[in-house]
């Protein structure tokens, strides 16, 4: 990648920051953004922040000429995503938009004990979510790279938690995950050699069922849910596939275990407040 052309991240929220502190560390010249840049990007020093709102286009101007794009937040309203793209992407060299599996049309109802569908990038999207329309505005009138991410989670946003405060119960239920520094790699991955105009699916690579995961958080961590399932949603969920991530993007995922992972951010978690 041109160290020289700056990356902007618009919505350096929980994903934006990793991105932005990976690609400094790569010796990027990464810029985060924000609609309170001073209040919310704080820790990131002056020079590097930026203010943006989709819905004052007065700072879309602010956007360096030339610079390859993150796009952090969903894209909507439609016609705001349309004015972008008419008055924006045409003057910056690269467009990567964070969009979501849930743009993948909702299964169908399923037989009991069958699988929950294998979902690649062919597969029907729910057109009928504004924000999918506005992935594919950016995606089929600017050429945008589109990710469609699974669940994200990480240092800060723990699955244990999850299953500790009863978010989640041992449904049989498919879920799909990404650890947030794979996700910010792709996100470089995808600026650096992504096809324009392609989507993307990306997780860890590995769907699993809720069950799975609150047996093995009881069995390992002594973790279990409380049971009031508040967000599952109903229906056998999805089973995601990365083998166009892994073939045409090359990339290999670096957390492929869930659980050593939470391991990871379990043991990180102790640590820190041991030091307290
Ligand atoms: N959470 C998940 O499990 C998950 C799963 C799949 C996909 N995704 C998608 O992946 C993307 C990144 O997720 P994330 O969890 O890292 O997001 P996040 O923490 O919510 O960060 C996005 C940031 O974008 C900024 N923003 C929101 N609306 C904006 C607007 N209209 N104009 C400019 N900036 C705006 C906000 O920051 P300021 O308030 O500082 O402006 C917000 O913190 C999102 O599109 C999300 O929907 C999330």
């Amino acid at each position: 990648m041109d160290q020289r052309t700056p990356v902007v991240i618009l919505g350096a929220g929980y994903t934006g920051l990793v991105i932005h502190a990976l690609g400094q560390a790569r010796g990027l010249r990464v810029m985060a953004g924000s609609r309170s840049p001073d209040e919310h990007l704080a820790s990131i020093p002056a020079s590097q922040r930026l203010r943006f709102d989709l819905a004052r286009p007065q700072t879309w101007a602010d956007i360096p000429e030339q610079a390859r794009l993150v796009w952090c937040f969903p894209a909507v309203p439609e016609t705001l995503v349309q004015d972008f793209a008419e008055r924006v992407a045409p003057r910056v060299s690269r467009l990567v938009v964070l969009g979501s599996t849930s743009a993948y049309e909702p299964s169908p109802p399923q037989k009991a004990g069958a699988a929950a569908p294998l979902i690649n990038e062919a597969s029907p999207l729910n057109l009928a979510l504004p924000r999918v329309r506005g992935e594919e505005w950016l995606r089929t009138h600017c050429q945008a790279i589109v990710l469609r991410s699974a669940g994200i989670y990480g240092p800060g946003r723990h699955v244990l938690d999850w299953v500790r405060q009863g978010r989640v119960t041992a449904s049989q239920r498919y879920v799909n995950l990404v650890h947030v520094e794979d996700l910010a790699y792709i996100c470089l991955a995808a600026l650096e050699r992504g096809k324009a105009g392609e989507s993307y699916n990306v997780s860890d690579g590995q769907p699993r069922q809720w069950a799975e995961i609150c047996r093995t958080a009881r069995d390992r961590w002594g973790v279990e849910s409380s049971g009031e399932n508040r967000q599952q949603g109903v229906g056998p969920g999805k089973r995601l596939s990365i083998v166009k991530l892994q073939t045409e993007l090359g990339y290999t995922v670096l957390h492929p275990d869930l659980y050593e992972a939470l391991d990871a951010i379990e043991n990180a978690a102790h640590h820190k407040l041991e030091s307290l």
